[in-house]
């Protein structure tokens, strides 16, 4: 596990390891200083950052994405930022995952303090914290941090517009917003999904959002797993069927066993193009059959997971008019990747 607390300076050295110069560094705190929007990386994937203390930093996050103002939004501390600052008490259960996941793809929603703005939470009397371990993160956050007395802390959503897929390149923030947003540009998220989202809010630990982070990662630093919204245990395979449309690529998605996608397959329309996305291992035929647009995708879950968001922005530039996506094993291991194809197909299925 990295030091949590390595100083500022040695995070500014790491950065221009990821090509992003102290003065850039420094450029972009001072925009979050005066209210302005820097879109930058995670080792999730990138963030639309304001300064989440300022209400104005914070509605116009809501507003380059086109989100609804009642969602709440994450805010990211400094390696060395103190998660106290921002919440009514720290549990005893949120330092145990601090301590076992920070910096680190987790999530933690925890009551707000009195002092901090409900924009951030869209209203409601909470805060979700996290500490990215992605080395440009961690130096804006510290420089930005430096700015307010060792406090400050950057709300930042996925930086997409709303509903549609998280990025995991500055490429893709750009191709989101045109040039409207500065965008610090530290190479391709590592994890590539976002991060697991753990409530602790509400008196028990309870998974809002499965990620790289497992619900078995965090049953066995609590000692009791995580439960699913609906009261059931996170650690048993997800249930489909609650899923909300999200994540969604342009073109109509799909995502059925392998042994109902033959048959899609078999009846394609004359000058039909139809993407598969298979394991290598299931494709059989059709990795090579005319008019299929064949991606073999990874049978590892962490890579599926890196390369999912990219994946599915390149579909919608393939010229294709229908992605195939093998449904994968509704096991714990894919808990995270199967969460964000469900969403995406789901966006379909609302259509009709
Ligand atoms: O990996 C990530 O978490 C990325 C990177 C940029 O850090 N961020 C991200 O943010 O995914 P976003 O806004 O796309 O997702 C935030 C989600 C909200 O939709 C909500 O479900 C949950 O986090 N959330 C945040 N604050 C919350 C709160 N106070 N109460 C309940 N849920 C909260
Ligand atoms: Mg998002």
């Amino acid at each position: 596990m990295p030091d949590r607390h390595q100083p500022a300076e040695d995070a500014a050295n790491a950065a221009s390891a990821f090509g992003v110069s102290a003065a850039q560094i420094e450029q972009a705190a001072a925009r979050l200083d005066a209210g302005e929007l820097v879109a930058f990386p995670t080792e999730t994937v990138y963030g639309l950052g304001g300064d989440a203390e300022n209400p104005d930093a914070v509605a116009r996050i809501y507003a380059a994405k086109g989100r609804p103002a009642n969602h709440p939004v994450i805010v990211h501390l400094a390696p060395h930022g103190d998660p106290n600052y921002w919440v009514e008490y720290l549990p005893a259960d949120a330092q145990r995952l601090i301590d076992a996941f920070w910096p680190g793809p987790l999530t933690l929603i925890l009551k707000r303090a009195a002092r901090i703005p409900a924009a951030v939470s869209g209203g409601q009397d909470s805060v979700g914290l996290r500490c990215p371990s992605h080395p440009v993160a961690q130096a804006l956050l510290d420089a930005f941090s430096a700015l307010r007395g060792g406090h400050g802390g950057v709300a930042a959503p996925s930086a997409n517009r709303f509903g549609h897929v998280s990025p995991t390149t500055a490429q893709h923030v750009r191709d989101e917003f045109g040039g409207t947003i500065h965008v610090l540009d530290g190479g391709a998220s590592d994890v590539g999904i976002e991060s697991t989202i753990v409530d602790l809010s509400r008196g028990f630990p309870a998974l809002l959002r499965p990620g790289r982070v497992t619900p078995q990662d965090i049953a066995e630093v609590l000692g009791e797993a995580p439960r699913l919204p609906d009261g059931s245990d996170a650690t048993a395979p997800r249930a489909s069927g609650t899923l909300k449309a999200h994540y969604a690529p342009r073109t109509p998605l799909a995502l059925l066993p392998f042994d109902e996608l033959e048959p899609l397959l078999a009846v394609r329309e004359a000058g039909e193009r139809v993407a598969l996305v298979a394991r290598a291992s299931r494709a059989g035929q059709w990795a090579d059959a005319d008019g299929v647009h064949f991606v073999a995708a990874p049978e590892d879950p962490h890579i599926y997971a890196r390369e999912l968001y990219g994946l599915l922005r390149a579909l919608d530039r393939a010229n294709v008019t229908r992605i195939l996506i093998e449904k994968l094993p509704e096991t714990i291991e894919w808990i995270a990747v199967n969460d964000r194809l469900g969403r995406a197909a789901a966006a379909f299925e609302a259509q009709g």
